[in-house]
């Protein structure tokens, strides 16, 4: 699987072979009474959730892309648009990626990005909004293998999903059904998430066959294409792969896996977010992020943060973790023991390290010199290790983590 970035502006062109141009709208009504707009398919009676008045005018399709001009002249032939998904730019640049890397089918093109949706209605916090990051993988595949890399694909996404944290029991797989797929899919699965505010997708799965190829591609005649890609005069490049057997070019189908970047971390977060009861009787705030993805890997805390002797120990511990590499270390200094572990349990912190006055060599009855305690977030649980054992603690706690 390469990597790519492609551009985020892109011309008018690309989006009318993809069918963009054409397809990609929502629904929309007004309400004659207090000038609200809503999408059709989110009212759940015809009635607008505004003021209640049910005098809406008929749904008309609303294009979702955003629009701009490339140039200082803005004549029609400026026009372009801000990517409604990073997949174009992976077509658009097919033939550059297969000269450049000669891949083999299978092979996949990766991109993480922005793209823009003028949605009408954004809401529920970060789930729907009209700039977001997209992960888009383009999966090339030979005709005929593409139903089972499908079914691969949304295992493999699934099993994803479920190392990041979500629950597989809030994580179902849904099979649209064909009056709802998309113009360029044969087949969609969307991997649907118990939310907050209701089962939602999380991630669509698509087998896209060769229509974006196909309908970006010169030579439509010659390439032995699906019904459903549209015939074009202006494409200038055959966006195909020599079969090295017989010297004939295959369009390669594509399988598609698509997630939003900001459905995923508010999946996981919600996912994580966790409240306990103590047993002293006061609630504690856990965030229970996987350690690979909690964005602080461990906190260094002196057990008094205005002691010279404690707080150098524990700068020193901090240098070394950061040698190792293992991600974001910080040195905790800031109010009482106590409150700093509650602190790095709501950020999601999974482990705290204490540097106390055994370490330093002042209290032998607790542990030995050059040795600190290591908090576990979760179970609480606390363990007394070497800085050698410290580093090699933590870097199987993080390796373990993403399995
Ligand atoms: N290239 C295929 C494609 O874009 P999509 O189902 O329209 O398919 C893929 O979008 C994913 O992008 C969705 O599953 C969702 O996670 C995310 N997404 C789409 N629109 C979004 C929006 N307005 N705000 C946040 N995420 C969005």
């Amino acid at each position: 699987i390469l990597g790519l970035d492609s551009s985020i502006i892109m011309q008018s062109d690309v989006f009318m072979y993809s069918g963009h141009l054409d397809t990609f709208s929502d629904p929309l009504v007004d309400c004659r009474t207090c000038r609200a707009r809503w999408r059709a398919d989110h009212l759940k009676e015809q009635k607008c959730p505004g003021c209640g008045s049910t005098d809406l005018t008929d749904p008309r399709p609303f294009n979702l892309m955003m629009k701009t001009t490339i140039g200082p002249i803005e004549d029609p032939s400026a026009v372009a648009y801000l990517r409604p998904e990073t997949a174009q730019g992976i077509f658009v640049n097919f033939k550059h990626i297969v000269d450049s890397m000669n891949p083999k089918l299978p092979f996949g093109v990766a991109q993480i990005g922005k793209s823009f949706r003028n949605e009408i209605t954004p809401r529920h916090f970060i789930f729907r909004v009209r700039e977001f990051e997209q992960m888009e993988l383009e999966f090339f595949v030979r005709p005929g293998d593409d139903e089972s890399w499908h079914d691969y694909w949304v295992k493999e996404r699934m099993a994803w999903w479920v190392r990041q944290g979500l629950e597989l029991d809030r994580l179902t797989a849904f099979h649209q059904p064909k009056e709802e797929l998309s113009h360029y899919s044969k087949a969609t699965v969307d991997l649907l998430y118990q939310f907050p505010h209701g089962l939602e997708e999380l991630e669509g799965i698509a087998n896209r066959t060769d229509f974006d190829l196909g309908s970006h591609s010169k030579d439509q005649d010659e390439l032995n294409l699906t019904a459903n890609v549209k015939k074009n005069a202006h494409a200038v490049q055959r966006l195909a792969i020599k079969d090295l057997n017989d010297g004939s070019w295959i369009v390669p189908y594509v399988i598609e896996p698509s997630a939003g970047v900001e459905r995923g971390v508010f999946a996981v977060l919600s996912a994580a977010y966790t409240k306990e009861q103590l047993d002293n009787g006061e609630e504690r705030v856990v965030l229970k992020l996987k350690p690979h993805i909690a964005p602080v890997k461990v906190a260094v805390i002196p057990l008094l943060k205005n002691h010279d002797g404690l707080v150098e120990y524990a700068q020193k511990v901090v240098q070394m973790l950061k040698r190792q590499n293992l991600g974001w270390v910080v040195l905790e200094c800031a109010g009482s023991i106590g409150k700093a572990y509650r602190r790095h349990d709501e950020i999601g912190t999974p482990f705290c390290v204490t540097v106390d006055f055994a370490t330093i060599g002042e209290d032998a009855a607790n542990g030995a010199k050059d040795t600190v305690t290591v908090r576990w977030r979760d179970t609480l649980k606390q363990e007394r290790l070497s800085l050698d054992e410290l580093c090699q603690f933590v870097k199987t706690q993080l390796e373990e983590s993403a399995l």
